[in-house]
């Protein structure tokens, strides 16, 4: 009986998800470019690290669904290389935040989440890196699904970063130019080993990049829509797949209809 009763209750948190998550083709790879925490705070005459917090909350409502959707990578835009220009005191918020969230984060074992962490650490306060370090060793061996926060990262600096290490390497006489493929040069990026991106969801209503993952987005499909990220949750992420699923992915190829014609 008991048994009955939790695989019913199993079902009925897929079909609470998906809906028909049959019909949903679920991308590999997804990212976030959580954008909108600052409006929905001034909305409710709060400071803007309210709405951060409240970012915080959305953000792991976001990684429960995408686990049990059976994503394998989700990217999220916490901290970008030019957010160092904002008002110290949201600086200063946000890095407390991101310190006080990564305690809980590290904690979905259950779920069999990875946690890994893009951008770079050069930067930030010596503690935090101590406990970012900490989160990727604790759930190296989760098979489920890698979660990646990028902090202090642009995809600029990680080009000329990983440009520095091609300089270095050759510098030194280990690789000569005819070395440097796509895939050389794609080792050396902080998302080596992550299979570029699928979906790029944006909230916020902005339509625009910003800087995020510049090289994996090459042939992802992009989702904008105007809920705020504090107001995006399970709903929402399955309209964005649902979306996802009704797109042509042709990879500059011709469609097979075309190609019939
Ligand atoms: C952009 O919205 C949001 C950010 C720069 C910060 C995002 C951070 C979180 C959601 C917290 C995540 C926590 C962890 C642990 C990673 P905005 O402030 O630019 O919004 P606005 O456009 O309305 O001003």
């Amino acid at each position: 009986m008991m048994r009955l009763f939790v695989i019913i209750q199993i079902q009925k948190d897929v079909n609470d998800v998906a809906g028909s998550s049959a019909e949903l083709k679920i991308p590999t790879h997804i990212a976030f470019v959580m954008d909108g925490n600052g409006r929905w705070a001034k909305k409710r005459f709060m400071p803007r690290n309210y709405g951060h917090s409240e970012g915080a909350r959305s953000l792991k409502t976001v990684i429960r669904s995408l686990a049990e959707l059976g994503v394998k990578y989700a990217t999220f835009y916490a901290f970008s290389t030019e957010n160092w220009n904002r008002p110290q005191e949201e600086v200063d918020g946000l890095m407390q935040l991101f310190d006080e969230q990564l305690d809980s984060l590290k904690e979905y074992e259950k779920e069999n989440i990875r946690l890994l962490f893009i951008g770079d650490r050069t930067r930030l306060a010596p503690g935090l890196i101590e406990k970012m370090a900490e989160c990727e060793s604790k759930s190296a061996d989760r098979t489920g699904l890698n979660v990646i926060i990028a902090v202090n990262y642009g995809g600029q600096d990680e080009i000329v970063r990983a440009v520095r290490k091609v300089a270095e390497l050759a510098g030194e006489g280990y690789i000569k130019p005819q070395d440097i493929s796509g895939k050389f040069f794609e080792s050396l990026l902080d998302t080596n080993g992550i299979s570029p991106v699928d979906l790029m969801v944006r909230t916020g209503g902005e339509k625009r990049l910003s800087n995020f993952l510049i090289w994996q987005n090459a042939y992802a499909e992009f989702y904008f829509c105007d809920t705020l990220w504090p107001d995006f949750g399970k709903k929402e992420l399955i309209k964005a797949i649902e979306d996802y699923t009704s797109r042509d992915r042709r990879f500059g190829k011709v469609s097979v209809s075309k190609a019939d014609a």
